[in-house]
Order: structure tokens, then sequence, then C-alpha cells
């Protein structure tokens, strides 16, 4: 397997790690870093729906509390509705990032100064995107300056 395909298997798998009564929807992620190793994460609801976390959100924050921030080189994430076990079943056409995930990995694009590649498994296959295909002309550090 290459590296983008283990890491998509690694975000399928922490899809069965989902904390998620109220949707019923789980959700895996999982950052690459430049070593290889793999970071995971997966949604975390609360009774207080708004609070709840993203897949996405919480893979990248655990790898910045790794000290690992600036060495994602890609991000995975696989989404559906859970079997018995627990793991998301795929859908026909890849889950992307929440409009506030993409913000976040705006975020790890411009700490690690790449176009942050992100890849969104479904049941044939992968698709790739870019930090700049899913947020367009963002907010970011470059509109403080
Ligand atoms: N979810 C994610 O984990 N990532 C996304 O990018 C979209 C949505 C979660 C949030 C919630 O727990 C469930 O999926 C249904 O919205």
């Amino acid at each position: 397997m290459t590296p983008i395909e283990t890491t998509l298997q690694a975000a399928h798998d922490a899809s069965c790690n989902a904390y998620a009564p109220y949707s019923g929807y789980h959700v895996g992620a999982a950052v690459l870093l430049d070593d290889g190793t793999i970071i995971t994460g997966s949604n975390f609801e609360n009774a207080s729906y708004g609070l709840s976390l993203c897949a996405e959100t919480v893979a990248i924050a655990s790898a910045n509390s790794q000290s690992k921030l600036k060495h994602i080189i890609a991000i995975a994430l696989a989404g559906g509705k859970p079997d018995q076990s627990g793991r998301a079943v795929l859908n026909e056409i890849a889950d992307t990032p929440c409009g506030r995930c993409r913000q976040i990995i705006k975020e790890v694009s411009d700490a690690t100064n790449i176009d942050t590649p992100i890849y969104c498994l479904h049941q044939s296959g992968y698709r790739r995107y870019s930090v700049s295909e899913i947020l367009p002309d963002a907010f970011g550090p470059n509109t403080l300056a």
C-alpha cells in the first residue's frame, strides 16, 4: 500500500471510534506526517449538539498537541453510517470536510506552507482535493498581516 492508502485506511479504521450517539454518523480522519507517522481522530459529539467536534479537527489538534502540526503533509477522511462494528459504510460519493474543518485545514496549510492535499474515501476509491480548491479566496494569516 502507498502511504496515502495507508492513511486512508487509518481514517476508515478511526471511524470505528466515533462517539456519535446523536447523529449516528461515523467519521474518521487521519493526518500523515513527513516521517510517515499517522495520527487519527474521530468525531466526538455532545448533548449540546453544536459543541460536537469533527474527526478532522480532532486529528489535527491531536497532531498539534504532539508538536507535529508543521509536519502534516496530507489529511484523509472517511465517513458513513456505521455497520455493526461501528465502521463507516462508505458512500458512493466521498464525504468532504465541513466548512469549519476547511478553515481549520487552511490553518494547517499556512503553518506548513503547502497546499495540503485532502484525500476523501468513497465506495470505490478516493478523491484528492487541495485546500485552495475546497476553500478558495480563504481568510488566513495573510489577511491579518
Ligand atoms: N463530521 C465530521 O466529523 N467531519 C466533517 O467534515 C463533517 C461532519 C461529523 C460531525 C457530526 O458528528 C457528524 O459528522 C454528522 O454531521
